[in-house]
């Protein structure tokens, strides 16, 4: 199983004081020596933490795969047909939000959402869509001519010990690989909870950020994402 690792927290700290550091393609190549499989970043349409000119700055560094998670939203999209990431990720974006809340309503935005696939698609970007664990969304993102999803798992992340909520983004993997879709996962994932979704074996790859730039700041970047990719079994 892969691990993306995301570098908003990174940025956040940047813009925090508006120095030029924490330097994120420093950042990038500790976390890509250290074994990450993809470099996740999120280009919010406030632009609280990753900036325009990050993208531009570390498309040529990443060695691995730059995954670009946006809204979909005209800006968006022509932004990432300018920077060509190997991979778009497509979120919902509420401005007030702390964090992505919940996965993307393509079933009930289906024209739009397939336009935008559609662009990023006929460009040779991969696009996935972040999407809640349902076999309605599944369908949908089917529909909209993506190849991959993640399924969002911060609903178990916050209640881990909850049965029923693994079981349902178990089934929701298990379908969704059926139907020839490649599977992501991520949101809210750490180190006490990340064994449990580690064991679906059909997922392709996780997508963590905050508790491995957390965990970075008391044993460092490298050691934060080795042992994550150990808790991942990878
Ligand atoms: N996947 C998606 C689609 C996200 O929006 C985020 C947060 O930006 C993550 C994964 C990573 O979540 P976390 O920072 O909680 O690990």
């Amino acid at each position: 199983m892969k691990l993306g690792v995301n570098i908003d927290h990174i940025a956040t700290i940047r813009q925090a004081r508006l120095t030029p550091y924490p330097d994120l393609v420093s950042a990038v190549n500790i976390i890509e020596q250290a074994g990450a499989d993809g470099i996740t970043l999120h280009l919010r349409e406030d632009r609280r933490h990753i900036q325009d000119n990050d993208l531009y700055a570390l498309k040529p560094v990443i060695q691995s795969k730059m995954n670009l998670e946006m809204a979909a939203t005209q800006e968006m999209v022509d932004i990432a047909l300018e920077i060509m990431p190997q991979d778009c990720c497509i979120v919902p974006e509420k401005r007030e939000e702390l964090t992505t809340e919940g996965g993307l309503d393509v079933a009930g935005n289906l024209e739009w959402i397939k336009d935008c696939c559609g662009r990023l698609r006929a460009a040779g970007i991969d696009v996935s869509l972040f999407i809640e664990p349902s076999r309605e969304q599944i369908e949908a993102a089917i529909a909209c001519d993506a190849n991959v999803i993640e399924i969002h798992t911060g609903g178990y992340a916050n209640d881990p010990g909850n049965e029923a909520l693994l079981e349902q983004i178990t089934s929701a993997v298990d379908y969704a690989s059926e139907r020839g879709l490649i599977v992501n996962a991520g949101h809210g994932l750490d180190y006490g909870n990340v064994t449990a979704i580690a064991a679906i074996k059909t997922i392709n790859e996780l997508n963590i950020g905050h508790a491995i730039i957390a965990r970075a700041i008391f044993v460092g970047l490298d050691s934060a994402v080795k042992e994550m990719k150990t808790l991942m079994g990878s």
